[in-house]
């Protein structure tokens, strides 16, 4: 019997859509050759399935296992290149998804793959900086700190020991694009994170993974032991030892100290800077502490050239960014697009509107200490300096629509006791100050507020803001206030708050 071959994703986000009932009814069946990949991104339309036709990929959607027949039978597909969602995209960290099997590593370098790699070894390590510098990436952890300037500060110190870490934690809500990286392209991780290792003279590097990512974990492990075996990990003169570690579900070891510390087994608190990580990281050495998604988009800039990548987006957000869309929009999914689209923009293309029967409130920029967005204020750019602007924060490119039936307090309030649960404890500003924020926030949705609450809500921002250790509690202040600023009625509603305002 001829057999068809189908590709199905094998991530998460497309196992929760239904593919793993697909894969269970059709393993077995004769006609056809599963083929798991990774996921396309388009999360509206899993479980997808695609096959190979004339003119290359099409595709079927939000597919039932009864729709086996059709798909062998070749009917109804939709050729994957003329799909909006994606044909309106600049894939490039992302190129490989929905295309490869995650774990092989002959077609990870028959896309191209490790011909980054290859390009770095032909570089002195100044001149891998260099590179960078040229391509003028910036971190994609939230930062946005100049990728070059870390790896100079890492090179240029003299140690017997240094380190490479990627930081897996990913831990803002609305995220998922790292997680989509190590399920599906963990090969791309990899060779960023060698690249890294050339350029600074790292002998060792960890991959941080969050706790409640097991399958991004299981498919990294999987693909370093490939890697090890095909030589990869061999350079010439020492062996680069590569390790996942899985944090244990605190959402502040994502900031790179705590991180730190909790890779060396201790308490995951967060630690006076200076001295940086890459002064003074992992047991006190030379440390690139970098994001995932930075990582992997490194490949392409040693392959392609700096020039490359700072052709795209804009004069002070270069390349490409990955945002994911959540919330209440039509068409949720992951979009890599060169920086510069207004929020709008992104919206109305890619997020296909509203979902049905919900009207726009509100969308949530850059996770639980990002600012809130109202209608007007949609035609802000997408880009670090606009953001940094308007005083909010570009993140790690979550973006999460909310609509009508959002209630701002309790929004509000949610992401301030989301601070005083996750908080380290180390300063008083966000140990103690999320609680009381919390506790007023209590107080106005209890409608015991009073016109007071809403100046000591400010004055505690404020302190908040200027006095915390990191940018959990210097970060925290900013959902609730752009919440009070936009949506101030909802909160002097708190019943007697009003009558007593
Ligand atoms: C509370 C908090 C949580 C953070 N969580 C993450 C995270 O999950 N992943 C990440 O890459 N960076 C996170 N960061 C930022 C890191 O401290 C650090 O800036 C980043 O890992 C550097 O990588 P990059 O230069 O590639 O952005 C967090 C920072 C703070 C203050």
């Amino acid at each position: 019997m001829k057999m068809t071959r189908l590709y199905l994703s094998n991530d998460t986000s497309s196992l929760a859509a239904g593919a793993g009932r697909l894969a269970d009814a059709w393993n077995e069946r004769p006609e056809v050759q599963l083929i798991r990949t990774s996921s396309r991104g388009a999360f509206f339309l899993e479980p997808m399935v695609e096959r190979d036709m004339l003119n290359g990929r099409e595709a079927w959607f939000n597919v039932t296992p009864e729709d086996l027949p059709r798909i062998v039978g070749g009917i109804g597909g939709t050729p994957v290149t003329k799909l909006p969602f994606l044909q309106q995209q600049t894939r490039c960290t992302f190129a490989n998804f929905g295309i490869t099997e995650p774990l092989a590593l002959d077609a990870y370098q028959m896309k191209g793959g490790m011909k980054g790699l290859t390009a770095a070894w032909n570089l002195s390590p100044q001149a891998i900086v260099e590179e960078l510098h040229i391509s003028r990436l910036r971190g994609r952890g939230g930062a946005a700190f100049p990728v070059w300037k870390k790896w100079q500060v890492a090179q240029l110190i003299e140690a017997e020991q240094k380190y490479v870490v990627a930081n897996a934690d990913e831990g803002d809500a609305g995220t998922y694009c790292d997680r989509m990286v190590m399920e599906g392209d963990p090969f791309r991780l990899i060779e960023g994170m060698l690249i890294c290792a050339r350029a600074i003279g790292a002998t060792r590097g960890y991959i941080y993974c969050r706790y409640e990512y097991p399958a991004a974990a299981r498919t990294m492990k999987f693909a370093i032991q490939k890697a090890l075996e095909a030589g990869l990990l061999d350079f010439d003169d020492y062996p680069f030892d590569l390790e996942v570690v899985v944090g244990a579900g605190s959402y502040v070891c994502g900031e790179e100290t705590a991180l730190l510390e909790s890779l060396e087994g201790r308490r995951g608190v967060v630690l006076a800077k200076p001295p940086y990580p890459a002064e003074s990281g992992l047991y006190g050495k030379p440390t690139v502490v970098s994001n995932v998604l930075t990582f992997a988009s490194i490949p392409n800039i040693l392959a392609k050239g700096g020039a490359w990548h700072a052709a795209l987006g804009t004069e002070g957000s270069c390349g490409t960014m990955a945002l994911q869309l959540g919330g209440r929009v039509k068409q949720p999914g992951l979009v890599e697009v060169p920086f510069g689209l207004t929020l709008r923009e992104v919206l109305d293309r890619f997020g296909g509107g509203m979902a049905i029967g919900s009207r726009f409130k509100a969308v949530q920029v850059g996770g639980p200490l990002g600012s809130l967005f109202p209608e007007s204020q949609l035609d802000i750019p997408i880009c670090y300096d606009a953001f940094a602007n308007a005083g909010a924060i570009l993140g790690h490119g979550g973006i999460v629509v909310y609509d009508q039936e959002t209630d701002m307090v309790e929004l509000a309030r949610h992401f301030m006791a989301f601070t005083a649960d996750e908080s380290c404890g180390k300063c008083t500003p966000c140990r103690i100050g999320s609680v009381r924020g919390r506790e007023i926030l209590e107080r106005i949705q209890s409608g015991q507020g009073t016109a007071e609450d809403l100046i000591l809500l400010s004055d505690l921002g404020e302190t908040m803001k200027t006095a915390s250790l990191c940018a959990l509690g210097g970060r925290a202040p900013y959902p609730v206030e752009t919440a009070i600023e936009h949506f101030g009625e909802e909160f002097r509603q708190g019943a007697k708050f009003a009558s007593r305002a």
